[in-house]
């Protein structure tokens, strides 16, 4: 039997493939199937991924480091790592922002990843086929507005996250990423190709990588930076936590880099199994957030052999959305665990008590009490606009500040190269040093004050 809480061996992930598929499987996730392909239909295509990669390479990727350099440094949860590395500090309160940010983040992500079951339920009753005759767009409003049913699958997708939980890191987090990250993949290649091999794909595949600057705004630029810290899951110490039970012996500088590589190639993977189909069907890409639940539906039942690709998209949209939220809850459980002295599986059921109560507020925002608005916003757009663009942003500008300007550069070299056991070259040293010191934390700073005044 395990010991109480904090006294209790800390768990680990047991291979460096089970950490990179933990670490995707947190990143991929309806920001990447169901955020970024909008998001490109609305600025411009491939003048958006061109500056979304950029951001990605040169800013997103140092900064992740960052969170890799805490959790790993301290094999201490989000407010345990600041807590252990600077020590009667006012610096542990960041790390509380980033629990914080976490929680907030979980609460809506389960209503939608409610409705990515409640989809597959009806994809697997051949609903979206000619022969299931539903009209999307009244469907889905009328689904989301139905109050009970929504709440009903929110609560399913939360009990999915709690379960797999429970099991810990190693039974629970890596094993069912390491099985269902490979499936996800297959499947979205599969997506890919059905979509692209449409008559009249190619326009779409045109509009993904053709760059047409004149739709790319000044608020496009700010979306799309916005779009790559919510993908790769900054700022709300998820990868910090997952990044606490990485052994010293571990690569961290490249399993950084492969998480966003892995990250970006699924992003442009859904953009090629949604754009094209939408220009093979004639629809316009800027179809705002609908697009995944509204206008693919319409479009798989046109499709031949629709039903299938129907259950295949939004199997893959369950089990990503799943990944990531198990990496969110981590961050609460974690914290929990080590700092309230609980054990998992009463961190799990505390955790899970509260966040059902937040999610049935997000789910019924849709609906019964989506006349509650605070300031302007109903309580479903006010916890993502909080999290994303507040908690989530302020938490990745702490963890920049406290690694570029708290911790020694020899202190971050020691951990990039895992005590000398890995090559770091000089000039490259000297670019991430520059970055999580200066760039990083003056771009996220103009970030949060064009967010402010926007
Ligand atoms: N990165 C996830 C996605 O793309 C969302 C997420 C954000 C997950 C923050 C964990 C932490 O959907």
């Amino acid at each position: 039997m395990s010991k109480p809480g904090g006294t209790e061996k800390r768990d680990s992930f047991a291979s460096s493939l089970g950490i990179l598929l933990a670490m995707t499987g947190s990143a991929v996730g309806l920001g990447n199937l169901w955020r970024f392909p909008y998001l490109v239909g609305e600025n411009g295509g491939a003048a958006f991924i061109i500056f979304y990669l950029v951001c990605v390479v040169f800013l997103c990727m140092p900064i992740m480091m960052c969170e890799f350099i805490l959790g790993r440094r301290s094999q201490a949860n989000a407010f345990g790592a600041y807590k252990k590395l600077a020590p009667g500090t006012a610096w542990k309160h960041a790390g509380l922002l980033s629990v914080l940010a976490a929680a907030f983040i979980l609460s809506f992500y389960s209503v939608v990843g409610g409705w990515s079951i409640k989809y597959l339920v009806m994809a697997c009753g051949l609903k979206f086929t000619t022969a299931g005759g539903i009209q999307p767009e009244p469907m889905f409003n009328e689904f989301v507005t139905s109050n009970w049913l929504p709440i009903f699958y929110t609560l399913a997708f939360l009990a999915c996250t709690g379960i797999i939980i429970i099991a810990g890191v190693k039974n629970g987090i890596e094993k069912f990423t390491k099985t269902l990250m490979p499936v996800l993949f297959i499947m979205m290649v599969v997506l890919a190709v059905r979509s692209m091999t449409l008559p009249g794909a190619s326009e779409g595949v045109r509009y993904l990588f053709k760059p047409d600057f004149s739709k790319f705004t000044a608020s496009s630029a700010m979306a799309a930076l916005g779009q790559a810290f919510f993908s790769l899951s900054l700022g709300c110490g998820t990868i910090l936590t997952y990044a606490s039970y990485v052994s010293h012996k571990e690569n961290i500088m490249k399993c950084s880099a492969e998480t966003t590589l892995l990250d970006t190639l699924f992003a442009l993977i859904a953009g090629c199994a949604i754009m094209p189909a939408v220009f093979a069907y004639g629809i316009s890409p800027g179809q705002g957030p609908g697009l995944v639940f509204v206008t693919l539906p319409a479009i798989f039942a046109e499709l031949p052999a629709g039903g299938i690709v129907a259950i295949v998209f939004f199997l893959s949209l369950f089990l990503a959305a799943l990944t990531s939220a198990i990496s969110l809850l981590e961050v609460v459980i974690a914290f929990l665990i080590e700092e309230c002295k609980l054990r998992r599986p009463v961190a799990v059921a505390v955790s899970m008590s509260v966040f059902v109560v937040l999610a049935v507020l997000c789910s019924l925002s849709q609906g019964a009490l989506s006349h509650v608005k605070i300031f302007s916003l109903n309580i479903f757009d006010l916890f993502d606009y909080v999290s994303a663009n507040v908690l989530m942003t302020f938490g990745a500008l702490f963890a920049t500040l406290f690694v570029g300007h708290r911790l020694s550069r020899a202190d971050i070299e020691d951990e990039l190269t895992s005590s000398g056991r890995y090559r770091l070259p000089r000039p490259l040293a000297g670019f991430i040093y520059f970055v999580i010191r200066w760039a990083a934390p003056v771009v996220i700073i103009a970030l949060l004050v064009a967010g402010l005044i926007a």
